[in-house]
């Protein structure tokens, strides 16, 4: 949610603020703005709209100077307006911050500064910490921050510059994430590393509340009481590249094109003897025993990833697990004790309800193991153990790539904890395993057929409602399905368990609306056929996916989708594939732009 880029050093700050907030309008693209500070004035132009319609605002004449923030917006507080926008000054325009997260007692403290005769321009809560900061200031912009900071209840990474401090950036950040750069000459604060990785690859990871104070040749960190601190640099080993397009029209195309290779990633440096290790997690089989159940928590794909997992874990290692929803596991009060595992599951590792869900595990005494994408994220840092799915960064809003590699996480989790707990034989898991090996090459062979997903999206994207329906596993990933869809195509789509539609649902089906019936576990086939022609019988288009040698289904199906053959518990992998398809080209037939949907932003960092 929003993201931030500031640059302190001796370059022209705009172009780099510009260029570092494209990286990051995955957080948020609701409104754009820039404040330059320059010959002890802060000049801020913001937006409604993308970035490039603040770069329409400069009309050619960017802002000089060579310290600056910049934001780009997902709204939470006031709509998208230019009022709205960040940066915010402060009444005097002595002090511009730019803001990410929510700060939650906003209404008393904007009470309080009205009180004493401050004029708000904005309905943000952003803007009391301007204006907070122009009441705290004594000169040193740290101790200022800190102030600021002590009065505010809620979530935030905060970046501040002033017009009598035209050397310094402060900053700070607690349940929002902030990294700062370390350059020659120069340095940066970020939301996102690909968004200063054109400039440096030393980074430091914030902690909540560690404040920072940058100049253009030095970075100094101190606690909330002003204590220094020591931190390590973090050399990022990525490449700027794989924060590209690569040609690919939309980054989500692109990271649809790179599952084979991440997959692959993902499982194969943790085949060890034909079974899974994991290097860095140490599970004993006396580990396993003592835990009781386990709950997966999670958001989103990631929460439907989680899904599968639970199946998987309860069936190979005969573990009870319940998957929950982040943001309602925080507020249920679940039963948590020492002999709980609770696994988070998180593309992003900043998900705030993931977080503080992961937070309240750990402090109701669960071992927290996490299974994240981006390394060094919050999650990754607070949890026990981190399983790094190790998908590359993922741009584009709706997860792909993220959540096929979260998939293969938790074939991995259920096969190591199947055999720990004595449930699997090694022979088993190793037959499993060989076939888990073979999804990078079979979904090679999905994305060859891509034409005929194209002819489908073609036939299809102007229908209203789109239905998926599916059993066990293929309910799990019509669930994922379906999000796709409605998430880049805006297309009214809902998945349902193939046996449920007849409880309510199917009273929806008429001629010609569209069903996407999952009928891959040939274990659930004849059950499904049977839920397919019940959605015929009512005059719905079937488009029906099943695994090779299931011809029965071209009888009754209008379209047939057909994935090469693999083990039933494998299966949801491949299906998901075509779905993610379907809903690209759905959206791209429809004229939307696929790589930021309306009113959603990548990353969470609010509740
Ligand atoms: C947002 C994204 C989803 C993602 C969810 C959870 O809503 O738009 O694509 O699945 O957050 O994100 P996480 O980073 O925790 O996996």
């Amino acid at each position: 949610m929003c993201g931030i880029v500031g640059y302190i050093g001796k370059k022209e700050a705009s172009p780099i603020l510009i260029d570092g907030l494209k990286k990051l309008e995955y957080r948020g693209y609701d409104s754009a703005g820039i404040a330059i500070l320059s010959e002890g004035k802060i000049n801020v132009i913001k937006t409604k709209g993308r970035l490039a319609d603040l770069e329409e605002r400069f009309k050619g004449k960017i802002p000089k100077g060579n310290i600056g923030i910049g934001h780009t917006r997902w709204a939470t507080h006031g709509a998208p307006s230019d009022e709205n926008s960040h940066p915010h000054m402060s009444m005097s325009e002595n002090i511009a911050v730019v803001h990410n997260g929510i700060i939650e007692n906003y209404m008393e403290l904007k009470k309080d500064l009205e009180k004493k005769g401050y004029k708000f321009r904005s309905e943000t809560d952003t803007e009391v910490l301007a204006h907070l900061a122009e009441m705290y200031y004594d000169g040193n912009l740290v101790d200022t921050l800190i102030k600021v900071i002590k009065d505010v209840r809620g979530s935030f990474a905060i970046g501040l510059i002033c017009k009598d401090n035209p050397n310094e950036l402060v900053a700070v950040r607690k349940d929002s994430p902030l990294i700062v750069g370390l350059g020659e000459n120069e340095n940066f604060i970020a939301s996102d590393i690909p968004a200063i990785l054109e400039h440096t690859r030393k980074i430091y990871l914030l902690n909540d509340l560690e404040f920072v104070h940058l100049t253009s040749d030095k970075v100094e960190l101190f606690t909330i009481d002003k204590k220094p601190i020591n931190k390590n640099i973090f050399n990022v080993e990525w490449d700027v590249d794989a924060a590209e397009k690569g040609g690919f029209d939309h980054f989500m195309l692109k990271e649809m094109y790179e599952q084979p290779k991440v997959i692959n990633n993902t499982i194969t440096p943790r085949i060890k003897n034909g079974l899974i290790e994991f290097d860095d997690i140490n599970f004993t089989a006396d580990d396993l025993k003592n835990i009781s159940r386990a709950f997966i928590v999670a958001c989103g794909s990631a929460y439907h990833a989680g899904m599968v997992g639970k199946y998987l874990i309860e069936n190979l290692a005969r573990i009870p697990v319940e998957v929950d929803i982040a943001s309602e596991f925080r507020y249920r009060n679940p039963i948590i004790d020492d002999k709980t595992l609770v696994i988070i599951v998180s593309q992003s590792g900043e998900t705030a309800d993931t977080l503080a869900a992961l937070r309240d595990a750990k402090k109701k005494g669960a071992r927290v193991l996490a299974v994240v994408n981006v390394v060094g994220s919050s999650i990754a840092r607070e949890a026990d153990d981190v399983l790094y799915t190790w998908a590359g960064p993922e741009i584009a809003v709706a997860s792909t790539k993220g959540y096929t590699t979260q998939l293969m996480a938790m074939y991995m989790i259920a096969l190591k904890f199947g055999v720990l707990s004595g449930n699997l034989s090694e022979k088993d898991a190793k037959h499993l395993i060989n076939e888990l090996l073979t999804v990078p090459e079979k979904l090679e062979v999905l994305l060859g057929k891509i034409d005929s997903i194209k002819e489908l999206a073609k036939k299809y994207h102007n229908r209203r409602d789109v239905f998926y329906i599916g059993r066990g596993l293929d309910h799990m990933v019509a669930l994922e399905g379906s999000l796709k869809l409605k998430e880049i195509s805006y297309i009214h789509s809902e998945a349902y368990a193939a046996g449920e539609l007849k409880h309510g649902t199917i009273a929806l089906i008429e001629e010609g609306t569209v069903v996407v019936a999952l009928a891959t576990q040939n274990s659930l086939f004849e059950k499904t056929l049977s839920n397919i022609k019940e959605v015929k019988a009512r005059g719905g288009t079937v488009i029906a996916l099943a695994q090779e040698g299931n011809d029965s289904v071209k009888e009754i199906a209008d379209e047939v989708i057909v994935l090469p053959k693999i083990d039933d518990r494998l299966s949801s992998v491949l299906a998901v594939v075509p779905l993610q398809l379907f809903a690209y080209y759905c959206a791209i037939d429809k004229g939307c732009d696929v790589d930021k949907p309306r009113n959603l932003a990548k990353s969470v960092t609010v509740e």
